[in-house]
């Protein structure tokens, strides 16, 4: 099975906009209002002049990190060096992914990983794990695993040689990464992936548990999408996903932490009431938060950059309002510092045809009003 960015395909147009605009309006207030209005789309040199994220999480207590592609892929030293000005953390956008890791049973390849372990330490800056088991970015052979047997042999080997080698310099390991599909019809809304049809939900323990021995001390996090909003979608996701998080719970689970990915879609109804619940929910299970894949889908929103900028602004603000109002998470990531550089622009087309806008810095590394909200939040 392959990653094709499909389960995004499909999704619907602004729906009720004066409503929307309302609930965002209501809830933003007069600061956040001055953080988020609408600025010509080109360098705010006032902004520049800030300090930077990764600065405000010694009195925050609040890591900012960023995926990225590794150094010796993406040879863009000019976003290289951004990212090191701006993050604490750098997340693999993809060489930490089986694919790449161990292309071949057996075959090990950290050319990616070592290359920002090297350009983290360098920058004191430090690598989150992404990640270690998924339906997605697998190579051919462990699409082709046959048995119960040789999956849990996979698992074994795979996770014990990744974690270990990174032992010490990770900031936390997504171990599972969307573990649940509602779409896929499976019970319990579980994804059809390899790992649930040979071993079951009984995956996911096993690889935290595999995950636990080769690396005792890093916080271990099960990474999901999908719980913002008002649609059907996300309520069905923030059931399934609680119940697995409970059951885990129950078995005793290694884990210590949710992420919340954060994959943000500006023209969607938050549903402050229910995402604040589910996310009390999860912290009274004792898991710790991490917002760890936020970026901002603004190919609904009409208008010019300065207008679209400033919806993504306030839409991530009302989210991160929602979040930090039932717990400060340990990190907040975005997927990508830079417009320049991000999977959206791949995967969403807008109407008008001009390229998506959803992350902290735009294509020419000028900060923007997004990032602007995470100097508020972090
Ligand atoms: O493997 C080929 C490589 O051989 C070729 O040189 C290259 C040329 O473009 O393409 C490579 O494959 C791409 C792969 O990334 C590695 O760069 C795929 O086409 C591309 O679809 C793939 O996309 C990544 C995707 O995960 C699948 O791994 C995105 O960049 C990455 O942003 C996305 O990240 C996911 C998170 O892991 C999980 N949460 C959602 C998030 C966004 O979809």
């Amino acid at each position: 099975m392959r990653y094709a960015g499909m389960r995004y395909a499909g999704m619907g147009h602004a729906g009720n906009e004066p409503t929307r605009r309302a609930a965002v309006l209501g809830l933003a207030g007069a600061a956040l209002a001055a953080a988020t209005r609408a600025v010509p789309a080109q360098a705010d040199f006032a902004l520049e002049l800030l300090p930077s994220l990764r600065s405000r999480a010694q009195a925050s207590g609040i890591k900012y990190g960023c995926a990225g592609a590794a150094p010796i892929v993406q040879q863009d030293p000019i976003l290289q060096e951004k990212i090191a000005a701006e993050a604490n953390i750098f997340i693999p956008e993809g060489h930490l992914k089986w694919e790449f890791t161990e292309p071949r049973p057996n075959e090990f390849d950290f050319a990616g990983p070592d290359s920002i372990v090297d350009f983290a330490a360098r920058h004191d800056m430090i690598m989150h794990g992404h990640t270690l088991v998924w339906y997605a970015a697998i190579p051919d052979w462990v699409a082709r695993l046959m048995t119960a047997a040789d999956a849990r042999r996979a698992l074994e080997r795979h996770i014990g040689t990744v974690v270990s080698r990174y032992r010490g310099k990770v900031w936390a390991w997504d171990v599972v990464n969307e573990p649940i599909e509602p779409k896929d019809s499976l019970d319990n809304g579980y994804r059809n992936s390899i790992w649930q049809r040979l071993l079951g939900i009984d995956h996911v323990d096993l690889a935290f548990r595999l995950a636990r021995a080769a690396d005792p001390a890093t916080p271990l996090c099960l990474n999901e999408y999908g719980f913002e909003y008002t649609t059907a979608t996300s309520q069905s996701r923030r059931a399934d996903i609680l119940a697995l998080l409970q059951k885990l719970r129950d078995r005793n689970t290694p884990i210590d932490c949710f992420g919340l990915q954060s994959h943000l879609d500006c023209h969607r109804t938050f549903d402050r009431k229910e995402l604040t619940a589910f996310l009390r929910s999860v912290v009274g299970l004792g898991y710790g938060l991490m917002i760890t894949e936020l970026d901002v889908n603004d190919a609904e929103i009409p208008g010019n950059e300065a207008t679209r900028d400033a919806a993504v602004a306030r839409h991530a603000a009302e989210y991160l309002d929602i979040v930090l109002s039932v717990a400060r998470p340990r990190s907040v990531s975005t997927w990508g510092l830079s417009d320049r550089s991000t999977w959206m622009r791949q995967y969403f087309k807008r109407a008008d045809g001009k390229p998506l806008r959803p992350l902290p810095l735009d294509a020419n590394l000028d900060r923007k009003p997004l990032w602007s909200v995470l100097a508020k939040y972090i």
